[in-house]
């Protein structure tokens, strides 16, 4: 899988962001987030809330701008750091909406009818299949480019928007000359694809409702019920199998939360069943998610400590925006 060499490496412009639409699961933390936190140290890191991408599903204005804090303050609880990163809204930097007209007009219809998010989200919005919806993978390019990124940290579902934003990049580049660097997605392996616990053949998502997801921030009770109903497979066996997708996915989960191996965990399970392998899980959950949980309570008491810290990304955000705009409307002709 992409990724393992860029995430030894030093020096790079990280960027990613993710939509404020609801509460992040443990698929969001390991294929995007804990990436985030480990790279922070050693790189320039950009992490930004989607709140216009949020827009392409149907919203109100009310809960859009209590997600668009939500996410700041999960950021901040999952250990992002706003010392070492900017973390910033989306839409505070003028930039974005003006980048992604510039490339909606390079890049072809064909290209975006074929994105796998945009056809599997007009299937289950069939009454909202609105050009935002279609266009998307063009704003997150212009993300993307807008700050030069290096690598860009996501699970394996953004693979093909972040292989979209490399060919806009090319194209604009041969186009009007060298201006955007061509960004690398970085997908890792065993944290890319966490599958959903009612389902273990699909990938753990919002959309697929709540029996789909593990919440970082749900309550204890959520955490162990959920993980008792998730999907098992036939025998008795911890062992990981092709074709025991759903124990396959939990001995999955229990390596990421424990750091240990898959070899390692089938050894200490031997001989245990399914029933005695969950409530070790359950119990390895809960502790590891205390800490977050702890620290988004303390978060949501500081309202002014979280703008703070979108202003100030936002500033910072800007000073780059900008520096890339100047060059990019020169380079296409609109610079009088
Ligand atoms: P959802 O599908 O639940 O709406 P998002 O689209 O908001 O999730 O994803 C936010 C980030 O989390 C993206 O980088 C995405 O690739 C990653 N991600 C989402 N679901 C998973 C998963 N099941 N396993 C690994 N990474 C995931
Ligand atoms: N499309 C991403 C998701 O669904 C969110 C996103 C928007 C993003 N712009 C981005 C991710 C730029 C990485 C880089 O999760």
């Amino acid at each position: 899988m992409l990724g393992l060499a860029l995430l030894g490496k030093i020096g790079m412009r990280v960027l990613s962001g993710i939509q404020p639409t609801g509460e992040l699961h443990i698929g969001n933390y390991f294929g995007a987030i804990k990436t985030w936190v480990e790279l922070q140290d050693k790189n320039e890191c950009i992490f930004f809330i989607a709140d216009f991408h949020a827009m392409t599903e149907t919203f109100s204005p009310y809960a859009l701008k209590k997600n668009i804090i939500k996410t700041a303050i999960n950021y901040l609880a999952l250990g992002v750091d706003p010392k070492r990163c900017i973390i910033f809204q989306q839409s505070r930097v003028p930039g974005h909406t003006e980048l992604a007209w510039i490339l909606n007009c390079l890049t072809p219809l064909g290209e975006l009818e074929r994105m796998t998010q945009f056809k599997e989200k007009a299937e289950i919005f069939r009454k909202n299949i609105n050009a935002g919806l279609l266009t998307y993978p063009v704003l997150q390019t212009a993300d993307i480019l807008l700050y030069q990124a290096d690598s860009v940290p996501v699970g394996k579902d953004q693979e093909q928007h972040i292989e979209l934003a490399r060919t806009i990049a090319r194209k604009f580049n041969n186009l009007f000359g060298e201006t955007f660097k061509t960004p690398e997605a970085l997908i890792l392996e065993s944290r890319g694809k966490i599958m959903s616990l009612n389902n273990p053949l699909k990938k753990m998502s919002k959309s697929l409702g709540p029996e789909s997801y593990l919440g970082i921030f749900e309550p204890p009770k959520n955490i162990k019920d959920k993980i008792k109903r998730a999907v098992t497979d036939p025998g008795k066996e911890i062992k990981r199998s092709e074709e025991k997708p759903g124990i396959s996915n939990l001995i999955n989960i229990y390596s990421l939360f424990s750091d240990k191996t898959v070899e390692e965990i089938e050894e200490e399970f031997k001989g245990r069943g399914y029933e005695y392998f969950k409530d070790s899980l359950i119990g390895l959950v809960l502790k590891k998610l205390e800490p977050f949980q702890r620290k988004r309570k303390e978060l949501e008491h500081r309202p002014r400590y979280i703008e703070k810290i979108l202003e100030e990304g936002a500033k910072r955000a800007k000073i780059i925006a900008r520096e890339t705009m100047e060059e990019v409307k020169e380079r296409v002709g609109i610079d009088i």
